[in-house]
């Protein structure tokens, strides 16, 4: 309950937000592109104590608590989370505690975000300077030492606490072998099933076309649709795939495993990726681990699996879905690498036997540049990197694109001196980025110039193609 007035007592349980607990609001509420007054209507607090709470000048005063978890219902995080409670996780012992790091990690990865997308004012080599400083010093100032936290886990004693200490997911989302079929479910006993899905979460409805509306949501038509939301939108998530799990929290410093991994993951199958003699996968890109864990569970003759990726969520999440189905596979051995595009791993005496990455594929056009600050799913410098380091990487490489970057990549083959070869069926998906519903010039350039399909007679009004391909 809210109060007003000067001098007016805190109603119910009160609590003094730290100059800490501010900032982190603050950061909280500008990452999720939220101003004041769209938090006043998604948490339904006052503009006026919004503006008292992230006030540095209000550090001595006490507010209500009911009030502060409505703010942390609207910014998607739970109240101790807000409050920085895990924070006493963090134990003498130097235990691992997954909601302790997955906060702090959060933290960092938003500082890091602005930093490496904005390639307006600096240049490539000034970016990864400043990307690896920025780490290094978040990393030192909140004692964090990641050398020491692989090592924890190698303790079986430790791991075990940092698995079962993980936070019990409120929805499991299943999903058949050939993607034709997904349930949701949730305790104690709900489940929601979409049929040939188009996408890992096939709803439309927020696509701005009224065209759409005649179409049914297959999620949001069902009755347990809204929770079922609701519960994928904010809350940790198990994704299950040929009994392999994945532990996902939406957030935009992660990506799920999406459509697009799940037919990568076909083609490369098709392509004897499961049979092949390899000994050693790099993942690049990583996100949850989901193409490098689902190769090294498949594959009978991996020994070592390597994940890598720019931000620390999904080093988080990589290394805590190694574990969680790691089981018998004790000879495998978990290197993780957390880098701009695949630095660090130069020091490597020999090649991977196999690299996969799956890297972002929205082009950044002349005249777009808030596309690439605002989206981490912008930007083809990976794609384009992987292609030209191709042979220092591995004896084999698959890489998977959009048709949208298709000319970025042809530019970079022509650098590269070779020729990508097509694994696997191509896919037309629906492309359906929330992001970019407002940016109708930039979608209006995607169908002009890279293709993008327009269709409204379907339940998803845009599309692109995505293709596997080997550099051998
Ligand atoms: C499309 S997601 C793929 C995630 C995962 N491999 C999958 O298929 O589910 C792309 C991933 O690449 C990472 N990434 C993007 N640009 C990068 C860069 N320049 N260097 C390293 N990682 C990058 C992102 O953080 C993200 O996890």
């Amino acid at each position: 309950m809210e109060t007003k007035g000067k001098n007016r007592k805190v109603a119910g349980r009160g609590m003094t937000v730290t100059l800490e607990m501010k900032k982190r609001i603050r950061s909280l509420r500008h990452s999720a592109n939220l101003n004041i007054d769209s938090l006043a209507d998604k948490s339904e607090v006052s503009e006026r104590t919004l503006k008292k709470i992230e006030s540095p000048k209000s550090r001595q005063k006490r507010f209500d608590e009911d009030v502060l978890m409505k703010i942390a219902k609207a910014l998607n995080i739970s109240f101790d989370e807000l409050s920085g409670k895990q924070r006493q996780y963090k134990q003498e012992d130097n235990s691992v505690h997954f909601e302790f790091l997955a906060e702090q990690f959060r933290e960092i990865d938003r500082m890091l975000l602005p930093l490496i997308r904005d390639h307006r004012h600096a240049g490539q080599r000034l970016i990864e300077h400043a990307y690896r400083g920025l780490l290094s010093q978040c990393l030192q100032e909140r004692e964090i030492d990641l050398e020491q936290i692989n090592q924890g886990l190698r303790d079986p004693v430790k791991r075990n606490a940092f698995i079962e200490g993980l936070p019990r997911p409120g929805l499991t989302v299943d999903v058949s072998e050939d993607f034709d079929e997904i349930s949701y479910k949730y305790p104690p006993n709900e489940m929601l099933t979409v049929k040939s899905p188009q996408l890992l979460w096939d709803c439309h409805c927020d696509t701005p076309s009224t065209k759409q509306n005649d179409f049914e949501c297959p999620i949001h038509s069902q009755s347990s649709g809204e929770e079922v939301d609701r519960r994928f939108s904010n809350g940790y998530v198990l994704i299950r795939y040929r009994d392999i799990e994945f532990y996902w929290r939406s957030s935009q410093e992660l990506w799920p495993p999406s459509v697009d991994s799940f037919y990568m993951m076909e083609a490369m199958k098709t392509d004897g990726l499961f049979t092949k003699k390899y000994d050693s996968v790099l993942d690049i890109g990583s996100g949850t681990g989901f193409l490098g864990i689902m190769t090294a569970c498949c594959n009978p003759y991996i020994t070592e699996i390597t994940l890598s990726d720019w931000l620390l969520t999904p080093y988080l999440y990589g290394t805590t879905n190694w574990f969680l189905n790691r089981k018998s596979r004790e000879h495998i051995r978990l290197k993780t690498n957390t880098a701009l595009f695949t630095k660090g791993l130069d020091s490597l005496a020999k090649p991977y036997d196999i690299a996969i990455c799956n890297p972002p594929y929205l082009p950044l056009l002349d005249g777009f540049d808030e596309i690439g600050l605002e989206s981490t799913v912008a930007g083809t410098d990976l794609l384009t990197d992987i292609i030209l380091r191709n042979k220092d990487l591995a004896d084999r490489i698959y890489l998977q694109f959009s048709s949208l970057s298709e000319p970025e990549a042809q530019i970079a083959q022509e650098k590269a001196g070779l020729k990508l070869r097509p694994v696997g069926e191509e896919k037309l998906v629906p492309f359906r980025m929330r992001i970019l519903w407002e940016k109708a010039d930039y979608l209006e350039m995607l169908i002009k110039e890279r293709g993008l399909v327009e269709k409204n007679n379907s339940r998803h009004r845009f599309w692109h193609r995505l293709q596997t391909y080997v550099i051998e």
